[in-house]
């Protein structure tokens, strides 16, 4: 059988990205362009800025995914792209430029949902994982835990009910002035610090076990640093860090495991930028083995916005016989499961 080429693109948020994904697993370029320097002047993502750097690197991106993939643009059986959810401005970008390749050279166009992205990006390195599984996907602006029934079968069963645990990180981050993305600093400052050393609350939603719910805890540790300052205490960052940290994976932890045995799946993968952090991983990967669960995890570089994930996702899609028209438009607020 002839190898199935995909072009990813993704501008959902701060990254222009572009990929080459061979068979939907084998990825022959992923090259990403971050703006997470020009945002850490303003200490976070501006759209306006975001939607306009992205204009200027998205031709660039894409030509140098096809030269180190080695594979000419006209080899390739379709586009992937990101089409939400997302930043509006920065989505249609990728958008634009997926459907005017589409129309310029015949290519099929495959719209693709950031999420399934991120949860496809464990489809890369782990050559055995096919569904069922039960994913936990933590990013910037997504916490959401998902039954993966088949390829393309997402169930969601849980979800953040205010920020997303990669804001959580972000604001606490602010807060204790290690400036943005603050998912990095914390996991690294963390690791110098004492999770037991100050007691933030693990939140439990009422009724509805796999939910999640961060702002408290933000809202913990922002009290916690407004007492010390009142009181004309020192405040330890990295045991702030650190206890932080743990509050967020014991019930990252607690509600994953919970939803893999209730399911009765064998497998559990986690995916988004959070999913990178060092703690979480470890603490993960112990849970799962005591529960004779296997753990699957994307590296960092797949974990992060990328356009491989994207185009994996869009080879699941493109072997379904799933094409999008030219009227495909970014959706910013696009759910899961959604078409
Ligand atoms: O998936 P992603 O690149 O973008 C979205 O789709 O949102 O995720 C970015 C988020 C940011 O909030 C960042 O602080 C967080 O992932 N992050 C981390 C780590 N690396 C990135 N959070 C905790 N620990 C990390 N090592
Ligand atoms: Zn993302």
């Amino acid at each position: 059988m002839e190898d199935i080429m995909i072009l990813g693109i993704e501008s959902s948020c701060d990254e222009t990205a572009a990929a080459v994904v061979k068979n939907g697993r084998e990825v022959l370029s992923n090259v990403i362009s971050s703006q997470i320097a020009l945002h850490t002047l303003y200490g976070g993502v501006v759209p306006e800025i975001a939607s306009r750097k992205h204009i200027e690197k998205i031709n660039q991106v894409i030509e140098t995914a096809l030269l180190e993939a080695e594979v000419p643009l006209e080899r390739m059986d379709a586009i992937a792209v990101t089409y939400g959810p997302g930043l509006v401005g920065a989505l249609l970008v990728g958008v634009s430029e997926a459907k005017a390749i589409s129309f310029a050279t015949g290519i099929p166009l495959v719209g693709v949902h950031h999420i399934e992205g991120h949860i496809c990006a464990n489809y890369i390195e782990n050559k055995d994982l096919e569904p069922p599984f039960i994913c936990l996907v933590v990013s910037g602006g997504h916490s959401h835990l998902v039954a993966v029934k088949d390829y393309g079968v997402y169930e969601i069963i849980g979800r953040t009910r205010d920020d997303a645990a990669g804001e959580a990180f972000d604001k606490v981050a602010r807060a204790i002035g290690l400036g943005y993305p603050g998912g990095p600093k914390i996991d690294k400052l963390s690791r110098e610090g004492n999770p037991e050393a100050i007691s933030f609350p693990r939140a439990k939603v009422q009724e509805s076990e796999y939910d999640f719910s961060f702002s408290g805890l933000k809202s913990a540790v922002l009290n916690y640093l407004n007492g010390c300052k009142m009181k004309g205490e020192r405040v330890c960052a990295a045991d702030v860090a650190a206890s932080f940290q743990k509050a967020v994976i014991d019930v990252l932890v607690e509600h994953s495991l919970h939803a893999v045995k209730e399911f009765g799946y064998e497998k559990f993968a986690i995916a988004g930028g959070v999913a990178s952090n060092s703690s979480l991983r470890e603490a993960l990967a112990g849970r799962c083995a005591r529960e004779g669960v296997r753990f699957y995890y994307p590296s960092p570089v797949f974990c992060t916005d990328n356009a491989a994930m994207i185009g994996t996702a869009g080879y699941y899609e493109f072997i379904k016989g799933a094409k999008s028209g030219y009227d495909l438009n970014a959706v910013p607020n696009l759910k899961l499961g959604e078409r």
